[in-house]
């Protein structure tokens, strides 16, 4: 078999992720102060595939500019522009020309796996069925796609069902022969008006062509939504190594596992971890508690936040207490001192608040 590509996918609308995603590529989000679409590449790298085409759409200078020409990640990557996010299936056939009559692994760029994918890409490499699907039991399947299952052969594929058949959904990653390219151009767009990829699967099972499962034992999380972007960054500081580069004061108490990057400084203050804080932030008579990514070039001074995301240059100063929450970048949270004594806000569209 030749090489194996891989095909990320970074383009897409991040609906679900508003406000943040009317500035930034939902793939970009960090996961433990790392874009979630790192964590794609290196398990593609890993897995031995080092030449990878990346489909971008309106956020692709910001993806082109994060992940450059991918040699600090070992592999060459080239970048696929789709004008419109038509699907997954049209992802495909925007990559025709760089696929090449090539197998390929194709990985959605918001998804985390833990442990890898080398084992199903050795397993897609001997076996060579024409398309070799990932899967995992998960509560809610009718938010992703389903499949049915009989005698361990996989017989239906269903996007977004409402009345799921099963609860083993379809997996962001996704290995294919050059066979799928005629399943790809020969279906119809759905009722979401999108090509979708379980469409031109189901396709090719229904044409009797070999479609293969394989069931991820490990974490997955599709990073769309908040809380699984929360739930996410718990399961990846739960897996960090300590590391202690910044600088912290002898009247500051870290407990548990403390991860302090470069620049940082940590004065007066209390962390218990997991905890990550970014290069060059500083946290000042505050309280960090587990589960909390801060990124770098955040100030937070006098205050108490824990299981929460924080982006780039963010303030946070005199509030009690966030809690449960994503904050973008350059944001500034702050106890007023001028009366009346009111909540003064500016909040972008889609913005969620809950006041105590
Ligand atoms: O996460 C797993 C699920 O991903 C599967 O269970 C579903 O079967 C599959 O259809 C897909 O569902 P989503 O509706 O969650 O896909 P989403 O629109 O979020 O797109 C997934 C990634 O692909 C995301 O990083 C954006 C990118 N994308 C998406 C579309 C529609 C593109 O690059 N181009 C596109 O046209």
């Amino acid at each position: 078999m030749a090489a194996v590509k891989g095909l990320v996918l970074s383009g897409g609308k991040g609906t679900r992720l508003r406000p943040i995603t009317h500035t930034g590529a939902k793939q970009l989000v960090p996961i433990a102060n790392k874009p979630v679409l790192f964590y794609g590449l290196e398990a593609l790298v890993e897995a031995g595939i080092e030449e990878i085409g990346i489909v971008v759409g309106d956020t692709g200078d910001e993806i082109r500019q994060a992940v450059g020409d991918g040699s600090r990640f070992g592999a060459r990557v080239e970048y696929i522009p789709q004008l419109e996010p038509l699907g997954l299936a049209h992802a495909v056939q925007v990559a025709r020309s760089f696929l090449a009559g090539e197998p390929f692994v194709m990985y959605l760029g918001d998804n985390f796996i833990t442990g890898g994918i080398g084992e199903v890409v050795r397993r897609f490499a001997t076996d060579q069925p024409d398309a070799l699907i990932l899967l995992k039991r998960m509560p809610e399947p009718e938010r992703f796609g389903v499949a049915e299952l009989k005698d361990g052969r996989v017989v239906r594929l269903e996007e977004k069902p409402p009345h799921p058949l099963s609860d083993l959904v379809l997996v962001g990653v996704y290995c294919f022969q050059p066979s799928i390219m005629e399943a790809v151009d020969a279906i119809s767009p759905s009722a979401r008006g999108e090509l979708e990829i379980t469409d031109a699967i189901q396709w090719q099972i229904d044409r009797g062509l070999r479609v293969e499962a394989h069931e991820v034992l490990g974490r997955w999380i599709d990073t769309g939504k908040m809380d699984d972007l929360l739930e996410c960054n718990r399961v990846v500081l739960d897996l960090l190594e300590e590391r202690r580069l910044g600088t912290v004061s002898e009247d500051s108490r870290l407990m548990g596992k403390v991860i302090i990057e470069e620049g940082a400084e940590i004065i007066g203050s209390t962390i218990r971890g997991p905890v990550i804080v970014g290069a060059h932030t500083r946290v000042v008579d505050s309280f960090v508690g587990p589960f909390t990514a801060l990124y770098h070039h955040v100030v937070v001074e006098g205050s108490e936040i824990e299981h929460a995301i924080v982006l780039e240059n963010t303030v946070i100063r005199g509030v009690r207490k966030i809690e449960d929450s994503l904050i973008g970048r350059d944001v500034v949270i702050e106890r007023g001192s001028t009366l009346p004594r009111a909540h003064k806000m500016m909040l972008g569209d889609h913005s969620r608040v809950s006041l105590a």
